[in-house]
């Protein structure tokens, strides 16, 4: 929405969230799910470029909206991606023994042989939007904000049935060579979107034994 009056008469009128909106929306949290085994069906132009304008709304730094996207749609570079993946893939499944090592084998952390959309989420360290509001003691809070954007993109795909499987098994360097993008864009994350083959309320590495979710994150201390 750019049009003031438009602006103007939406400001006056700010929606009401009400109980079945929130309970909807707690649905949607609880459901939405990181993906890996995606169906083959192609994902409609529009629905990306319905999810890619909502994901402009995420908060950013000083509204610096670092992200940067890019669209992996070569089956070319997919495969070098993939080989990425399964080289560092491999070392990380070096760093466990017996039984983890074993289970590890059997986890599924990517889908990228068949996800229909695929994209590099990078962070433009450079970028002068914003001007620096918010960044001068931690730049990081540029990555903060593409990190920030992935999830309002994520639950933003879930409402359309859609799932996101973020991949970060990867080399970041070799990513950047790989899809020629500017050095000074740091690489944030590679997501693999797609209609999801089965849909569950629980985590997979949860449903896999790997990692039960705790309390650790729900404590809150007091100073
Ligand atoms: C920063 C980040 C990196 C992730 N990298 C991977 C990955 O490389 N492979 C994978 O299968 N899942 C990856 N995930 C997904 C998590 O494993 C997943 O979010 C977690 O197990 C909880 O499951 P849920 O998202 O379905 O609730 C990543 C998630 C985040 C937030």
């Amino acid at each position: 929405m750019t049009d003031p009056a438009e602006i103007a008469a939406a400001n006056a009128n700010p929606p009401v969230f009400d109980e079945a909106f929130r309970d909807k929306f707690a649905e949607l949290i609880a459901w939405r799910r990181d993906v890996r085994r995606f169906k083959t069906d192609s994902v409609a132009p529009e629905l990306i470029e319905q999810l890619l304008d909502l994901a402009q709304l995420a908060p950013s730094v000083g509204n610096s909206q670092p992200w940067r996207w890019i669209s992996v749609d070569s089956a070319e570079t997919r495969a070098r991606i993939r080989a990425n993946f399964l080289r560092c893939n491999e070392i990380a499944a070096s760093a466990y023994q017996g039984e983890r090592a074993a289970l590890y084998a059997k986890l599924k952390l990517e889908g990228i042989d068949v996800a229909p959309r695929q994209f590099a989420l990078f962070c433009d360290r450079t970028t002068a939007q914003g001007l620096g509001v918010g960044r001068q003691t931690m730049p990081e809070a540029l990555d903060y904000s593409v990190v920030a954007m992935i999830e309002t993109f994520w639950l933003a795909a879930r409402t359309l049935g859609l799932g996101v499987g973020w991949v970060s098994i990867l080399d970041p360097q070799a990513i950047t060579t790989e899809l020629d993008v500017p050095a000074t864009w740091k690489f944030i994350a590679y997501l693999c979107v797609g209609w999801p083959v089965e849909h569950h309320v629980d985590p997979e590495l949860v449903r896999h034994h790997w990692q039960d979710r705790t309390t650790a994150g729900r404590i809150v201390l007091s100073r």
